[in-house]
């Protein structure tokens, strides 16, 4: 089923509220000005690309595994593209386990291409994906980055996440994992509903 809506080219799973991303998110630094889309299927082999460049072989996603964690119930993917750019290119994404009962959400991976790197474009697309997440009632995010993974960390702490445990073996290639969680705060809709 999946595959036959990969080779259709047709729109990828249902993102659920998404208004926070109506129009276009920018961000202005150097000549870079991108927007945030959704993904559909006929973006995956760029997504599979960008996820070998950013993590080492043992680490990087391949096309299956990539393919089950954009169609895993409640997660969605969201891209960021350049503005008013006719060719079909990448400059990140991320992928987002919207949480149910725990309501808890999980980043799942963000990966921006190494050569847009350190111009706001991940944290546009973190800053996205929280807002989805507390769109959907979570009150808090967690994720997993490896060990030595330093740039990482630095870039996740800078955007208010705490450490809170650690995954001994975690990775495929054996190196451990940190285990980071930030708090969301409600939307203020909710607020006011509640
Ligand atoms: C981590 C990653 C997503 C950050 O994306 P980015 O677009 O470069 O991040 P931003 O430009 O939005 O950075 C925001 C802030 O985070 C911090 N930061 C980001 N990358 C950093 C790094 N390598 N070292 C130290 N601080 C960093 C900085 O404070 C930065 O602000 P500044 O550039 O004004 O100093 C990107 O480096 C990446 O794709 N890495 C490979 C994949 C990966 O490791 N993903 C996360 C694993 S779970």
């Amino acid at each position: 089923m999946v595959l036959q809506q990969l080779a259709a080219g047709k729109p990828g799973p249902d993102i659920g509220p998404l208004l926070w991303i109506r129009g276009s998110m920018t961000t202005h630094e150097d000549d870079t000005t991108c927007r945030l889309r959704p993904f559909r299927f006929d973006d995956l082999p760029q997504l599979v690309r960008l996820d070998r460049r950013c993590f080492s072989p043992d680490i990087a996603y391949d096309r299956f595994e990539m393919v089950y964690h954009l169609t895993a119930p409640r997660h969605t993917c969201l891209l960021a593209v350049p503005t008013n750019d006719s060719t079909p290119s990448l400059l990140g994404f991320v992928i987002v386990a919207v949480g149910k009962a725990s309501r808890e959400g999980q980043i799942v991976t963000i990966d921006v291409d190494p050569d847009a790197r350190r111009r706001g474009i991940g944290r546009l697309l973190l800053q996205a994906a929280e807002q989805l997440l507390a769109g959907h009632r979570n009150r808090s995010v967690r994720l997993q980055v490896a060990e030595d993974n330093a740039g990482a960390q630095r870039f996740y702490e800078e955007m208010g996440y705490q450490q809170a445990g650690r995954h001994i073996d975690y990775y495929p290639d054996g190196t451990n994992a940190i285990e980071m969680v930030k708090k969301l705060s409600a939307p203020e809709n909710r607020r006011s509903a509640e």
